[in-house]
This record gives C-alpha cells, structure tokens and sequence, in this order.
C-alpha cells in the first residue's frame, strides 16, 4: 500500500507543489524530503498561496477523516482540488499510508496572503 501511494503521489504530480524544488530539480529530490511544503509563492486574483507540507496535514487526521476531507475539500488554485474529489478511496488510502510514512514532518509552509499584498520572493505570477 505504501508502494502504491508513493507511485500515486508521483504520478498525479503532488511532489509538483508540495516538494520544494521537485521541478526545476526534474523530480531528482530524494523521497526522504518529498511532501514538506514549499516557500515558493503562487499569486493571481485570489492572493499567493503555498503548497502546504502534506506531512503535517496528515499527521491531524485518521484514514477515514482524510478520506472524506480529501473528497470534499476545495482550496484556491492552483491545487486542482477537483481532480483530488475524483479520486477512488483505495488510491487515497494508499497515499495516506505513504504520507504517514514518510519521518520527520518539517516545517509547515507559509501562510497564504490575501489579494494585493505583495509576496516575498520566490513567486509565480498568474495574470
Ligand atoms: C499545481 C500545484 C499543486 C499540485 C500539483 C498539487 N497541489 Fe495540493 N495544494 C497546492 C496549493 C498551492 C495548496 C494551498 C491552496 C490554498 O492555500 O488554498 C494546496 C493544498 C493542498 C491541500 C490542503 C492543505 C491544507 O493545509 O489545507 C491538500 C490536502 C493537497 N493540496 C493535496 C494534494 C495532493 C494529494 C496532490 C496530488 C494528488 C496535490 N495536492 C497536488 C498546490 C498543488
């Protein structure tokens, strides 16, 4: 199971925002620092926001919790929230157990800011 959510969470693009540096590194991160968050700021219309470390967010829920938040959560972009309400519950388990697997939670990430505050570098910024 822990395999297969290690699989998921690559395949589905996670690591993407939720993995500092996993891009530009071209997914050449090691697993042990996958999943802690990021610094690097995504800004548009709805303010900058941060890909969260998913360790932490884990930590505070149950299988089933996750479960049900992971099928009803909306966020603001550019977490595809939609796409993570679709997925079936063996795969969301399955990435459960590997999140939890993985050690130390780190540090959260930053906090989001609201509309027209100006973001400390790094950002992207969607028109
Ligand atoms: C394109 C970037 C991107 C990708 C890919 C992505 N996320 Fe996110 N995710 C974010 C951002 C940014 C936030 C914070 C959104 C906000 O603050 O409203 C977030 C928030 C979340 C949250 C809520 C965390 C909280 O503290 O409220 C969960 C859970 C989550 N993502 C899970 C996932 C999972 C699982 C995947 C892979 C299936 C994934 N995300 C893929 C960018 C992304």
């Amino acid at each position: 199971m822990i395999e297969r959510g290690q699989y998921l969470v690559k395949i589905a693009g996670c690591n993407d925002c939720h993995t500092a540096g996993y891009l530009v590194a071209e997914g050449d991160i090691p697993v042990s620092d996958w999943l802690k968050g990021d610094i690097m700021g995504w800004r548009g219309p709805w303010g900058t926001t941060y890909g969260a470390n998913l360790r932490i967010y884990m930590q505070s829920l149950s299988e089933a919790q996750w479960v049900a938040d992971a099928r009803t959560l909306v966020r603001r972009p550019p977490m595809a929230w939609f796409n993570l309400n679709a997925m079936n519950e063996d795969d969301l388990k399955a990435i459960y157990h590997f999140v939890r697997s993985l050690g130390d939670p780190g540090e959260p990430a930053p906090s989001a800011l609201a509309p027209g505050v100006e973001p400390p570098p790094p950002f992207a910024t969607f028109p």
